[in-house]
């Protein structure tokens, strides 16, 4: 299946959902501290969505015959991606929380995600939040008209596996738009000069998922958390991100939210 390319009204759509996405993602930030809960975390996010005129593209996402049920994604420590939000889940100080926001807003998706630590963390958590909000950004920056998908995974791979981490393979970053996954995959690893060449007016989520141990995940019995196989600490970090003939475009860049909220 060939990669989207959207026009200046898809993309004008999607500058406007991921900068909702980005907004409720900054604004979930401040409040992940010691005694919050995942499920305090959800309904701050729901709320957001609300107010900003968008819903959730998780809640209710179907894997298999599964519905998502929240409308965040929230996961801690060992948790990789798509942590359910719970009230039993009280935040500790040293954990690390990583927040997934996708939203759809006029018929568009909008994804981002980051990890933040709850309060002060060890010395190699700290590294490890960093290689990996590093290993995005240079991901990005491979994202050039001319150049290929596998020059953004191989970039990510190479960073975070020089600095002694690993890349999650059992998910990978994806195109987004009129869907939350469009072609084409993005994955973490992989060669340069291999895979779709990147044109102009793509819209991609890159997002790389670093473990702290061993790549290999496993799907708790709630069907839906992905932990790491060696119980090691993960980070998320994502964003979607246009292709231009002028480098590529970060779109989920938040926006003060006197602007956004509509009365
Ligand atoms: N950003 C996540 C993804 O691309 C969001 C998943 S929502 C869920 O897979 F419903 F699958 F949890
Ligand atoms: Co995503």
């Amino acid at each position: 299946m060939s990669i989207p390319i959207k026009n200046s009204h898809g993309i004008a759509k999607m500058r406007e959902a991921c900068a909702i996405a980005a907004t409720i993602l900054e604004q979930l930030k401040p409040l992940v501290r010691p005694g919050v809960t995942t499920q305090d975390l959800e309904e701050a996010g729901r709320d957001w969505m609300a107010r900003l005129g968008a819903r959730s593209a998780c809640f209710g996402y179907h894997h298999g015959s599964r519905r998502y049920p929240a409308h965040t994604c929230i996961s801690v420590n060992d948790e990789v991606v798509h942590g359910i939000p719970s009230l039993r889940r009280v935040l500790r100080e040293g954990d690390i929380v990583s927040l997934d926001i996708v939203v759809w807003k006029d018929g568009y998706v909008g994804d981002n995600a980051f990890t933040v630590p709850v309060g002060p963390v060890s010395a190699p958590v700290e590294k490890l939040l960093r290689v990996s909000r590093e290993a995005l950004v240079l991901g990005i920056k491979q994202a050039q008209i001319g150049n290929r998908i596998g020059d953004i995974s191989s970039t990510i791979q190479q960073y975070v596996e020089a600095n002694g981490f690993s890349v999650v393979r059992d998910m990978v970053g994806h195109g987004v738009g009129l869907s939350m996954h469009e072609p084409p995959e993005i994955p973490n690893f992989g060669k340069p000069r291999t895979g779709d060449k990147i044109k102009p007016g793509m819209t991609l989520a890159i997002e790389p998922m670093v473990n702290a141990g061993a790549y290999k995940t496993k799907t708790l019995s709630d069907g839906w958390t992905v932990v790491t196989a060696d119980g090691s600490p993960s980070a998320h970090f994502e964003h979607t991100v246009l292709t231009t003939d002028r480098g590529p475009e970060i779109l989920t860049i938040p926006r003060p939210v006197a602007e956004s909220v509509s009365k």
